[in-house]
Formats: C-alpha cells, sequence, structure tokens
C-alpha cells in the first residue's frame, strides 16, 4: 500500500530550506552539476521522496525537447543534462500484453508505421477516452511488430533540428527501463529515478489489457515496489492510483488536467466530479488518502488571462501543502508556443522565448519540482532561483 509523505514546506523560503537539506543529504552534491562531476558525491539510493533536490526538475518523455520523446537517447540525454528524475516512460500495452513506453496507443504521430506497407491495414479510427482518433494502436500489435517501427519527430514544426533522430531508437518497452534505470545507476554511482504514468487506464481495462497489475509485477520482479524504491507513479485517472495504491508501495502522484475537466474514469463510472472539486480542501484531502503528491497543469498554478499572460497564483500550492501533498505541475518548454504569451520572444514557433522568466515565476509558488522537455534549462533555472 502507499503510505503518506509529507515534506510539511509552504513556501518560497521553505522550499529553500528544503533544497539546502537535499544538498546536504546528497552528500554535498551541487546542484546544476550535471553527469560524472555530480554523482561522485551523490548517493540518492533509498532516500524516498524526500531525498530528491527541491525543485525537482523532471525530464518530460526524457529530454524531449532535444531528441524524440520516449526513446532511449531521450532518456538518455535526460540523465546526461542531469534531469533528477527521467518520465520513463508513459506507458501503454501491446496485443500481447507488454507494456512499452508511448505517449499514448496512437503512434502514426511519433513513429514511421505509416511507411510500413505491411502494417497499413491496421490504420483505423477508435473512439479513445470520448475522441474519435485514426491511426494506428499499440494494442493492434503484439510487441515483435512494434520493435520493427523507428521513433520521429511529434512536433518538427517547433523542433525541427530533432528530425536529425527520426529512425536512431526503437519503442522502450518498461521492462527495458526497469533493467537500463539499474545499468545507469551502476554506471553513474547515483540512484537513477523514473516517473511512469499509466496511460488510458479504463480504455485499456475494458480490453482486457489491465495496466496496474502489469507494472506492479514488473517492478515487483525487479525489487522496486516499496515506498523507497526510486519509482513515482502517475496517473490522470484517480481510480489508477487508487489500484496501484493497493498493489505496490511506491510514491504516487494524481495527474490533474484544467479544472473544468473530468477524468475519464470519473465519467465512465458516473462520478461527476470535475478537476475543480479534486482540488477543494476536501478534494486534496481525499487525494492524500491514497496518493502522496499532484501532477497539476501548471494553469492551475498559475492560470492565465485570455491574452495568455500570466495572472495571480492561486492558493493550491499552499491547499497541497497542507494536505503533505507535493506538487509536480507539466510542462515547462522552451519554445515560443508552449510559453506564456508574456514569457514569448516574437511568433517564431521554433524560437526560445524566456523560459529563464518562466520557470522563475512558477518556482517563486513553492512548487515541489516540474516537468519539461529541457531539464538543462530547468537545472540552470533552479540554480538560479536557489542562489536568490
Ligand atoms: O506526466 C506529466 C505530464 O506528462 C502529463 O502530461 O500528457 O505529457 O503525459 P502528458
Ligand atoms: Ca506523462
Amino acid at each position: 500500500m502507499g503510505t503518506q509523505e509529507s515534506n510539511g514546506q509552504t513556501g518560497t523560503t521553505g522550499r529553500r530550506a528544503l533544497l539546502g537539506a537535499a544538498v546536504l543529504g546528497a552528500g554535498g552534491a551541487v546542484l546544476g552539476m550535471a553527469g560524472p562531476a555530480r554523482a561522485a558525491g551523490a548517493q540518492y539510493t533509498g532516500g524516498g521522496l524526500k531525498s530528491l533536490p527541491v525543485p525537482t526538475v523532471i525530464g518530460h518523455r526524457g529530454a524531449s525537447g532535444y531528441r524524440p520523446e520516449h526513446t532511449f537517447g531521450s532518456y538518455q540525454l535526460a540523465l546526461d543534462l542531469g534531469a533528477d528524475i527521467v518520465e520513463a516512460g508513459d506507458l501503454v500495452p501491446t496485443r500481447d500484453g507488454h507494456l512499452v513506453c508511448r505517449h499514448e496507443p496512437e503512434i502514426g504521430g511519433t513513429t514511421d508505421v505509416a511507411d510500413h506497407p505491411e502494417f497499413a491495414g491496421r490504420k483505423t479510427t477508435k473512439v479513445l477516452d470520448g475522441v474519435p482518433t485514426t491511426g494506428w494502436f499499440t494494442e493492434d500489435f503484439t510487441l515483435g511488430e512494434l520493435k520493427t517501427l523507428r521513433a520521429i519527430e511529434r512536433i518538427p514544426a517547433n523542433r525541427p533540428h530533432n528530425t536529425l533522430y527520426d529512425g536512431r531508437w526503437d519503442i522502450p518497452t518498461f521492462e527495458e527501463v526497469l533493467k537500463w534505470q539499474d545499468e545507469q545507476t551502476r554506471k553513474r554511482g547515483k540512484q537513477v529515478w523514473i516517473y511512469p504514468e499509466t496511460k488510458h487506464p479504463t480504455y485499456f481495462r475494458k480490453l482486457g489489457l489491465g495496466l496496474e497489475e502489469r507494472v506492479a509485477k514488473l517492478l515487483h520482479k525487479y525489487g522496486k515496489d516499496r515506498r523507497t524504491s526510486p519509482v513515482i507513479l502517475q496517473s490522470f485517472e484517480p481510480t489508477s492510483i487508487q489500484r496501484l495504491n493497493k498493489l505496490v508501495d511506491n510514491p504516487l502522484v494524481v495527474l490533474l488536467s484544467g479544472a473544468n475537466s473530468r477524468p475519464w474514469d470519473f465519467v465512465e463510472t458516473g462520478d461527476p466530479r470535475t478537476v475543480a472539486d479534486l482540488i477543494t480542501p476536501k478534494g486534496l484531502r481525499e487525494i492524500a488518502g491514497y496518493a502522496q503528491g499532484i501532477g497539476p497543469t501548471l494553469d492551475l498554478v498559475i492560470p492565465k488571462d485570455a491574452d495568455g499572460n500570466l495572472t495571480t497564483p492561486t492558493t493550491l500550492v499552499a491547499d497541497a501543502h497542507k494536505r503533505g501533498l507535493i506538487l509536480h505541475p507539466y510542462t515547462m518548454r522552451n519554445e515560443n508556443p508552449f510559453l506564456p504569451a508574456d514569457f514569448r520572444k516574437g511568433t517564431d514557433a521554433d524560437a526560445y522565448g524566456d523560459s529563464f522568466g518562466a520557470f522563475r515565476t512558477y518556482f517563486a509558488t513553492g512548487i515541489d519540482g516540474v516537468f519539461t522537455d529541457n531539464p538543462d534549462t530547468g537545472l540552470l533555472a533552479r540554480e538560479d532561483f536557489v542562489n536568490g
């Protein structure tokens, strides 16, 4: 069962104090120092959530700002850049029940499947969490078939340079990730953390491909199903986290989309609550009964106005901390279209805006960490933030 773990921090001053403690606890490793220099002093093994530097920099889908997402190229680079945790990976199943790392079951946008004539007949339209979706779906492929595909850049208009790496890597399995985590931990002399997410759990359970038992079985097999294991589990569906809470002891995080949205499991079960209900004191207290944190969209931390500019922070950080929940919002990206309007520079879709300014503003709210496609930027921003 998951157990409650609070860091008891409530504000910016507390963040900095905790960060200092984390640095000392990590053998004096200096924040912002990536790779071997940092590894020399840092040993997080067995420390649980409290051993992570705060604000924690989480490599979103690896270092997906620089490599096609959810590939070992992306995961490896995230570690090389110094990410504290790698989001390896978003998990979806194959037809024969293996877990693979893709952001969603449809793989037309992130692999070269369209170039494989042998799979042309697999293209179809399905209703995925209420949304008609056309393409190729992992649940229609065996693992052997998926392994013949190669990953490509999802958003070449924003990341044209990443297309250099199209075709270089295959689709990782979750089991490969768990082995890679151990190899990298040994090689770097520093505990590598991962942050897998169960994707569309209700959709897959209805197909007879339940995710949580498969995740738990692999975590158990590799001895990573404990409260202090360096594996945080996340899901947008609260019932998936509740199910995991009964299967494993890992830290658990409930992801939260926009305030007016409803988790898909709530839709399926007729639970009328929206995310707005889940972030009330009552909703947060309930989440704290089975999870250790929340992963809100950044807009729940600082809403934007009609022009896309940041406004005033909400009370979510303080409210969540009061219930002992950490916050790991998503997702910080350097390119203009993904930044708040007041942090953009020009209008080019592949140009960077004032990402450091945006990181600084979000860190100042007291968040415990952030998912980012650009972990190197996040680490420098943290260094600036910590040093005031
Ligand atoms: O898992 C945090 C963040 O990744 C949630 O968004 O859609 O990128 O999985 P998504
Ligand atoms: Ca994710």
